[in-house]
């Protein structure tokens, strides 16, 4: 340690004391928090939660036992307070969605990924958030857009397939997860460039991405903003990862300016026309309090489109497969629903998903089973509120454990059975509100205002390539190295030992 690090702790104890005997005479404000566990002085539950050498939501799912629906867990210096039950979870998201649409303080780390929270997920409740928002919506999400870019996921399911048969030749099994984010990924850089760029590149970008996602998950300075000075390296690591994600990145924004100022005469590698790609919105945008946007900023609104969209159903597949495996006649039931719509060779489109009901079926019940995240993102109070007769302070990070009310054997029947059927004629989850508008029973994209704005596009990724895989390849396990359903997070909540799976060639 550098003299100067002693330094800084000395200085970041003397501060700690300050606020410890601050917190001691005035019992900490507000008064009326949710109960919690007992914390130690100054860290609170955070060394205990260190100490359990687990993550974060393994914890959570204990505690919820004993704290009930909604709990605060002072972790260092930030307050969180954690909500489970599904009225509660309601009140705030849909019925009194504003007050809650806000999104907690970032770290010093994340404020670098985000340009200080210029992006859909991080900015707050206000007038920069909703003109990103809108503009996404509008020119990425919108059914029309959807439509046009449809050739895009069906050169990139392509070359899946062949990647998939490729695979299995040369080792036996294919695996499920690297396949899945290597096409979803090439879709998303699609989308928002415009361009079809080599396969090394994608798996360039989306390691370079998955690093960035890694770093911005909580760290110990997170929680203790005082002691952040003492984590130099880290925050020159961020920095350094910073470079290399700008660096692989800005060239082709510039190749898409220098396109778009050439006429937009589409060619081999510039596939979409002026205008159907992300970045061409970007370009024109003026973000309120921001202006016209810079590199900077422009990459940070394709990273988090590129980031948001893969692993999460990259996951969803990789999940949805292992029920497959294991349950073969799930599988042929799938498979017989794919045959009666489309036939053996034809190849399966984005509107035959939609007439597939046992398809759509297994599907829910795997985001249902498995949601890729058991929390939604942090959200904040836009001011000091109250909820569940408790108050809850504007500082606080407001937790929504969704994942609980999927596994709640009140709200489900057998709720750890993996049983498509619920979702079908007469079944406990046949009236289900996937958005939660109507009630929370299962929200694997969040609900009210910050609801995940791309759900229908994410479910279509999960569909076609679900229906593509099944259609052209019985799956089975490798023998020897039975699929293991362990669950552990890194960013969603994926499996601890990634499927892998022999496959057999349906038909010709
Ligand atoms: C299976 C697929 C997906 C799942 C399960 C999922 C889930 C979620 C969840 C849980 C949230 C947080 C909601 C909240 O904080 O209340 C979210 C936010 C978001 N998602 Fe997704 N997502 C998926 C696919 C996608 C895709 C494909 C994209 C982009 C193309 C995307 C873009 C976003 C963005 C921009 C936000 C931030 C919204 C905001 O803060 O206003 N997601 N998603």
């Amino acid at each position: 340690m550098e003299l100067v690090d002693l330094l800084i702790l000395f200085i970041a104890l003397l501060l700690l004391r300050l606020w410890w005997r601050y917190w001691s005479v005035t019992g900490g404000e507000p008064k009326n928090l949710p109960p919690g566990p007992p914390g130690w002085p100054i860290v609170g539950n955070l060394i205990q939660v260190i100490l359990q050498r687990r993550h974060f939501i393994f914890v959570v799912r204990d505690l919820h036992k004993q704290y009930g629906p909604i709990f605060t867990m002072q972790m260092g210096q930030r307050r969180l307070i954690i909500v489970t039950s599904s009225e509660l979870i309601h009140e705030a998201l849909v019925q009194r969605g504003p007050e809650f649409a806000s999104r907690p303080a970032d770290s010093p780390i994340r404020l670098i990924f985000s340009v200080g929270k210029c992006a859909i997920n991080s900015a707050e409740y206000g007038p920069l958030w909703r003109a990103l928002r809108r503009n996404f919506v509008t020119e990425l999400i919108n059914p029309t857009r959807i439509k046009q870019c449809s050739w895009i996921r069906n050169w990139a399911l392509e070359h899946h397939m062949k990647r998939l048969q490729k695979e299995a030749s040369e080792v036996g099994y294919v695996e499920v997860m690297s396949n899945c984010r290597l096409t979803i990924c090439s879709v998303l850089i699609c989308l928002c460039f415009g361009a079809k760029i080599s396969e090394d590149r994608i798996k360039y970008i989306e390691g370079v991405l998955k690093e960035v996602m890694l770093i911005t998950t909580p760290k110990l300075p997170d929680f203790l903003p005082v002691l952040t000075p003492l984590f130099r390296r880290q925050v020159r690591a961020a920095k350094e990862l910073r470079k290399k994600q700008l660096e692989c990145l800005v060239p082709l924004i510039e190749n898409r300016k220098v396109f778009l100022q050439s006429g937009g005469k589409v060619n081999d590698e510039m596939v979409s026309p002026t205008g159907a790609a992300y970045i061409d919105s970007l370009f024109e945008l003026e973000a309120p309090g921001r202006g016209r946007l810079g590199e900077e900023e422009l990459v940070t609104l394709v990273s988090e489109i590129i980031n948001a969209g893969t692993d999460t159903s990259a996951t969803t597949v990789e999940w949805a497969l292992l029920h497959l495996v294991t349950n073969q006649e799930i599988q042929e039931k799938l498979y017989k629903e794919i045959v009666d719509t489309v036939g053996k060779n034809s190849v399966v489109t984005e509107s035959d998903v939609e007439r597939m009901s046992y398809l759509g079926a297994v599907v829910k019940e795997t985001f249902r089973r498995h949601p890729p995240s058991h929390f939604v993102l942090s959200h904040a109070a836009v001011t000091e509120t109250e909820l569940g007769g408790y108050t809850i302070p504007a500082d606080a990070s407001v937790e929504f454990y969704t994942a609980w009310v999927t596994e709640d054997p009140d709200i489900w029947k057998d709720p750890t059975e993996f049983r498509p059927e619920r979702f079908l004629g007469g079944g406990d989850g046949v009236d289900v509100d996937v958005t939660g508008t109507k009630g929370v029973r299962m929200v694997p994209f969040g609900a009210g205002r910050r609801i995940c704005p791309a759900w229908t596009l994410g479910t279509l990724h999960v569909n076609m390539l679900l229906a593509r895989m099944v259609q052209a390849f019985k799956w089975l396990p490798v023998p020897n190295s039975p699929p293991d359903p362990t669950d552990t997070f890194a960013f969603t909540v994926v499996m601890k030992n990634p499927l892998k799976a022999a496959i057999l060639p349906r038909s010709n």
